[in-house]
C-alpha cells in the first residue's frame, strides 16, 4: 500500500511524486548555486585595483626600463607620504646610534686601511680573491659628495631629461662630463647596451665608474661608452647613430666658452635634426656673454636653434635646477 499525505485542503500527494518534486527541487539548486559561485572570484586573493597596474595600457605601470612613465607620479609621491605617516616615522635629527657600528665615511675608511675588513685574504690568496680590486676612497662612496650636489639629485635629473625628449631604450645618449656618473648611471640602467656615451676629463672620475659605479650597479653588461678627454674631441666615439640627446649637467659654466663652441660645432651633425635635443644646465653665458644677438647669430650659423628655459623641482629635496633646451634646426 502507497503511502500518502494529505494537505490541508484534503489534496493528496503519492511518495514518488513528493520524492521527484524534492529532487528536482534539489537539482534546481544545486545548479543555481553553481552558476552564482562562478561569477566570484575564486579564491579570496587580493584584487588590483586598476589605477594600479590592472590597465596593461597604464604606462604607469611599467617597470623601469621598459618603454614608459619614468618620474614618480603624483600618485607614487602620495603612496610613500602614506607609508611614513602608516609607520609613524618622522623627521628626525640623523643622529648615529649606539650598538650598530655606526661609522662616518672617514672612519670607514680608516678601518679599510687599518683593518682591511673583518675577513680579509692575506699573502698569495691577495691574488685570487677578486678581478678589480677597488681603493678603500672608492669604497667608501666620498665620490657621492664630489661636486656639492646630492648623489641622489642624479636622479630628478635623469627623471627632467627622460621625459623632456620622450626617452625609450634605444635611445642614444652623449653626456658632456659626467663625473662619477650621478646622473649618468641612470641613463645607463636605462638604455640598451652601448647607448650612453660620455666625453670626462677626470682620471678619479673615471676610476669611480670602472672601479665601483658600474660594478656595484651590475652595469658593466650595459657597456657604456665613456672615454677621457677634455678637447671635445669626439672622434672615439664613431660616427654609428645619431643623438636623441646630448646633455651637460653642471659643466659648461666650468668650461672656457670658445672650448664649448668648438663642440657645439663638432656635435651639431651628431644630433637628430628636429627631434634630438641638447639639454645644458645652470647657465648659457657661453652664449649670453656674446651678447642678445650676436649669440643667436651664432647659433643659427651652426644649425642650432634655442628653445627655452626649463625649471624642474628635486623629489628629494628643496631644489630646482635650470635647463636650456636647444635643437638642431637644419636637416
Ligand atoms: C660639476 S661636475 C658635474 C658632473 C656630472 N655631470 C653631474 O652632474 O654629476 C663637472 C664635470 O665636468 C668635467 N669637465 C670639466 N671640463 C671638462 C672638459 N673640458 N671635458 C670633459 N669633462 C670636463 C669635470 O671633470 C667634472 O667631472
Amino acid at each position: 500500500m502507497a503511502l500518502s499525505s494529505t494537505s490541508p485542503k484534503g489534496v493528496v500527494i503519492s511518495v514518488p511524486v513528493l520524492v521527484l518534486s524534492v529532487a528536482t527541487a534539489a537539482i534546481f539548486l544545486f545548479f543555481l548555486l553553481s552558476s552564482l559561485s562562478s561569477s566570484t572570484p575564486p579564491c579570496s586573493c587580493p584584487v588590483i585595483p586598476p589605477s594600479n597596474g590592472g590597465s596593461s595600457g597604464d604606462s604607469r605601470t611599467n617597470p623601469i626600463g621598459s618603454i614608459g612613465r619614468i618620474a614618480a607620479t603624483n600618485e607614487d609621491v602620495e603612496w610613500v607620504k602614506r607609508q611614513i605617516k602608516d609607520n609613524g616615522l618622522h623627521m628626525a635629527d640623523n643622529v648615529l646610534r649606539k650598538g650598530i657600528n655606526p661609522r662616518t665615511r672617514e672612519q670607514q675608511l680608516q678601518d679599510l686601511l687599518q683593518f682591511k675588513g673583518i675577513s680579509h685574504y692575506e699573502g698569495e690568496e691577495v691574488r685570487n680573491h677578486t678581478a678589480l680590486p677597488c681603493p678603500g676612497e672608492l669604497l667608501v662612496e666620498q665620490h657621492h659628495s664630489n661636486y656639492g650636489e646630492p648623489w641622489a639629485g642624479g636622479r630628478d635629473v635623469f627623471e627632467f631629461l627622460a621625459e623632456s625628449i620622450h626617452l625609450t631604450p634605444d635611445s642614444r645618449v652623449l653626456e658632456i662630463g659626467c663625473g662619477t656618473l650621478r646622473v649618468g648611471l641612470h641613463f645607463i640602467r636605462y638604455l640598451d647596451p652601448a647607448h650612453f656615451h660620455c666625453l670626462e676629463r677626470d682620471e678619479l672620475s673615471l676610476m669611480v665608474a670602472f672601479r665601483y659605479e658600474l660594478p656595484s650597479q651590475g652595469l658593466l653588461h650595459k657597456r657604456p661608452l665613456i672615454v677621457r678627454g677634455e678637447d671635445m674631441d669626439f672622434s672615439k666615439f664613431g660616427s654609428e647613430g645619431m643623438y636623441d640627446l646630448i646633455y651637460a649637467s653642471a659643466v659648461f659654466l666650468h668650461m672656457p666658452d670658445k672650448l664649448v663652441w668648438v663642440g657645439l660645432e663638432r656635435l651639431v651633425d651628431r644630433l637628430k635634426p628636429l627631434e634630438g635635443r641638447i639639454f645644458v644646465s645652470h647657465n648659457i653665458k657661453f652664449c649670453s656673454r656674446l651678447g642678445g644677438e650676436e649669440c643667436s647669430k651664432r647659433l643659427n650659423s651652426l644649425g642650432i636653434e634655442y628653445l627655452g628655459k626649463h625649471t624642474h623641482d628635486s623629489l628629494l629635496f628643496n631644489h630646482y635646477e635650470i635647463w636650456f633646451e636647444f635643437r638642431r634646426s637644419k636637416v
